[in-house]
């Protein structure tokens, strides 16, 4: 469980994010924020383009911005998602779930699935993604 200052952080930011979401194809706009494990955020949003494929999800985005700053331990994510005013329960596509699991430990990385006014839905990545494939597998 995520202490919950630092939940309604995560969520406030992944709201923030969300704001700046380049979605005019699936009008469908997704913030995320991730906790580093040395108490650091960031933040990041879809950003979609015309040949559909080059899309990167907000998660992705936050990854790789954190990671491009020498960032490789992950606690935690919140991810807020929907269309315009209607926001719904954005949960993380198979692929971001695998890139999460590239930087964290499975049964400690927590996962917060926002819904309107702070609501939310917490999981662990191992609860998301079980029997997963990850770094420590490539000495085998
Ligand atoms: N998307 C995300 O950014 N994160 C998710 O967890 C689900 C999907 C984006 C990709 C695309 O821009 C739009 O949402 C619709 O799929």
């Amino acid at each position: 469980m995520l202490d919950e200052v630092i939940r309604n952080d995560l969520i406030s930011k992944a709201y923030e994010a969300r704001k700046n979401s380049y979605a005019p194809y699936s009008d469908y706009q997704v913030g995320a924020a991730l906790l580093c494990e040395d108490g650091s955020i960031y933040t990041g949003c879809n950003v979609e383009n015309a040949s559909y494929g080059a899309t990167n999800c907000a998660e992705r985005t936050a990854v790789f911005k954190a990671v491009s700053e020498g960032k490789r331990r992950f606690r935690a994510i919140a991810i807020a998602g929907g269309s315009g005013d209607n926001m719904g329960m954005a949960y993380p596509c198979g692929v971001c779930r695998q890139v999460l699991r590239e930087f964290s430990e499975p049964s400690e990385m927590i996962i917060v699935v926002a819904g309107k006014d702070f609501e939310y839905r917490e999981f662990s990545l191992e609860e998301l993604l079980p029997e997963s494939f990850g770094p420590d597998f490539k000495d085998i």
